[in-house]
């Protein structure tokens, strides 16, 4: 989980860098087994930056049950992976690189990071491994998930009042859901991340290494585990950044999913009393947002307000995103009657995906793994009246509400919700290491600690500090996880880090 990135500099840097890589088709037959899948590597699209390799693989729309890669029925869909190659000599394994969402696309971010640091790893690890950046299904260049726009881009309130409003919302999600299903095809019904994590396994042996190596940030975390508790044998070194935690029941995901008191950044100078101010206001009457120009929302509800923050608390002061420095000027500009920058980006297309993630799918993902079963207002209300207590400023909006709202009468059924991992099956692992952050509004410590009691042979590391992620900020705890993944060293478990 990680919110969608909101990388407006980082879309800059890509625009520079951006130029049609041509490179030459081959096709690669390495298994000789005619009922595996392999990967035929072709140019690249003209969105990735240069430097990677591009290929493309079909793999089954459906798997049978359990840990089977065996295709349930003869529909495929396509996946696009970018490759990396290795700075060493040595052989190269690969090195999965998952940097969340869902809907992030891994393909464009590993070949971003040879020229973003932040979105890259260290030379140690570029000379052990080949990186691969996959899009998971229905993500970045593998087949999109495509809905109609124009319904999208109506809006709808989730914290309902009565009723009425929970009606509303449940028909709206149902029309908007069927839009997608009419767009996409059965693709929607088949997104959770138990077929992602199948995925990457008919890859990884499409691309004959011995071993699953991932580095899996926030929504990448739970493809770690899946992909263990599937695969225990063959994971190979695991490195996992802003765990989340998919074992809890519905209404305690929700409290715990994020460091929801983590308004902090708008702490001083009375902001606290800036933004309740700008939340009655925006409340009684919707804020302009003049310099949105078709690309967002022209005016901004409280409720808007609620959500868009989240983004914008994800990182402290990482220049490629939206981030706490960035939080203070669109307060203050929203204070002043311009809240362009706290407006929900329009979608344009119906297939509406960006180096940001696509809101697509992001929510048909989501609907797929995670539970939304409350039946009425009152489910939602109490919901919310329980966090109030340590999220007073943004009163519960997060993704996890955002599943648990806006899924309601999702077409597609829930075929991955919430459950334990077998400790049985992930014992079998090797040791995975965890990170987390302190104060991380996204995925808190109580998730850290979830994950690290359903995969016993782990160690658990802490930064101590705020913001989602850490392994984007070049800091200590970076150096570990990629020491980690590099040369195998663990640190102590329990270590924490200050940066
Ligand atoms: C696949 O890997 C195995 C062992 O790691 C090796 O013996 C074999 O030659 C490889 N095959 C190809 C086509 O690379
Ligand atoms: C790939 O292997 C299959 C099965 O052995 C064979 O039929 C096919 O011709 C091979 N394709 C290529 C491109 O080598
Ligand atoms: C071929 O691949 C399938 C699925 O990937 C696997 O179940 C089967 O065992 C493989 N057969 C051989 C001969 O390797
Ligand atoms: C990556 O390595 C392969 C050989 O393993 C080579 O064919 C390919 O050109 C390399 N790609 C780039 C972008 O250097
Ligand atoms: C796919 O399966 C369906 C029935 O399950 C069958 O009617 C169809 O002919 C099959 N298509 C191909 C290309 O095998
Ligand atoms: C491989 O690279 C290392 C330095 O990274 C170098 O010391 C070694 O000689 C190289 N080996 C070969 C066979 O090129
Ligand atoms: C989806 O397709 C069905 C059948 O074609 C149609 O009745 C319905 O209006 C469509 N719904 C949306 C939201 O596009
Ligand atoms: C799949 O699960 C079965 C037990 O349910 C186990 O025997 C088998 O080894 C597993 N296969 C893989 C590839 O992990
Ligand atoms: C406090 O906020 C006001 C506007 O809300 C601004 O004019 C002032 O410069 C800020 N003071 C400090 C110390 O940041
Ligand atoms: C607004 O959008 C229109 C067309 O999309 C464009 O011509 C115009 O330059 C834009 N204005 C600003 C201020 O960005
Ligand atoms: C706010 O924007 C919506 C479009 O999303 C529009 O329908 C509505 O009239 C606007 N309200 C105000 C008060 O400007
Ligand atoms: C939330 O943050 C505020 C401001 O930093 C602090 O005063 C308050 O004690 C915190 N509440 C909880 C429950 O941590």
């Amino acid at each position: 989980m990680a919110g969608i990135l909101n990388l407006h500099n980082f879309s800059r840097v890509l625009i520079y860098s951006l130029f049609l890589h041509i490179w030459t088709v081959f096709a690669q037959n390495t298994t000789n087994n005619s009922t595996a899948p392999t990967i035929r590597w072709s140019a690249c699209p003209s969105g990735i930056p240069p430097g990677v390799d591009c290929g493309s693989i079909q793999v089954p729309l459906s798997y049978k049950s359990g840990n089977s890669t065996v295709s349930d029925g003869n529909q495929t869909v396509s996946l696009l992976l970018t490759r990396l190659n290795s700075t060493g000599n040595g052989t190269q394994n690969p090195l999965f690189f998952n940097p969340g969402g869902p809907g992030v696309p891994a393909s464009t971010l590993v070949a971003a990071g040879q020229f973003v640091p932040n979105f890259g790893v260290s030379d140690a690890v570029r000379r052990v491994y080949t990186i691969i950046g996959l899009d998971p299904r229905g993500v970045g260049y593998s087949t999109p998930i495509k809905c109609d726009p124009n319904i999208y881009n109506q809006r709808i309130r989730t914290f309902v009042s009565d009723n009425a409003s929970y009606q509303a919302l449940v028909s709206y999600n149902r029309r908007f859901g069927q839009s997608c299903a009419n767009l996409t095809g059965p693709l929607l019904n088949n997104l959770d991340t138990v077929h992602v994590a199948k995925d990457h396994e008919l890859v990884r042996r499409a691309l004959n290494a011995t071993k699953f190596n991932l580095l899996g940030l926030s929504y990448g975390t739970l493809l770690g585990q899946q992909y263990l508790s599937l695969f225990p044998n063959t994971v190979g070194r695991m490195a996992l950044d802003g765990p989340v935690d998919h074992s809890q029941s519905e209404p305690s995901t929700f409290s715990f999913s994020g460091d929801t008191n983590n308004t902090c950044a708008l702490n001083g100078n009375n902001t606290r009393q800036v933004f309740n101010d700008l939340l009655l206001k925006a409340d009684a009457s919707p804020i302009p947002a003049p310099s949105c120009n078709g690309t967002c929302q022209p005016n901004v509800t409280g409720e808007d307000i609620r959500y868009n923050v989240q983004s914008f608390l994800q990182f402290v002061d990482l220049s490629y995103a939206s981030n706490w420095t960035g939080l203070g000027v669109a307060l203050q500009d929203a204070s002043n009657g311009n809240a362009t920058a706290l407006s929900t980006p329009l979608a344009l297309t119906q297939n509406a995906t960006s180096i940001e993630g696509s809101p697509f799918s992001y929510l048909a993902i989501g609907c797929q793994d995670w539970l939304h079963q409350a039946r009425s207002a009152t489910d939602l209300e109490l919901r919310l009246q329980a966090v109030q207590p340590f999220a007073p400023l943004t009163a519960g909006a997060s993704q996890t509400y955002y599943y648990q709202s806006r899924c309601l009468g999702w077409p597609a059924p829930l075929t991955n919700g919430q459950v334990l991992l077998n400790t049985t099956i992930t014992q079998r692992a090797p040791t995975v290491l965890i990170a987390h952050s302190v104060y991380d509004p996204s995925c808190s410590s109580v998730w850290a600690d979830g994950v690290r009691q359903q995969l016993p042979n782990s160690v658990s590391i802490t930064r101590n500090g705020s913001g989602h992620l850490s392994h984007f900020l070049l800091g200590d705890t970076r150096a570990v996880l990629d020491n980690f993944l590099a040369n195998g060293t663990l640190p102590p478990d329990g270590s924490i880090y200050q940066t």
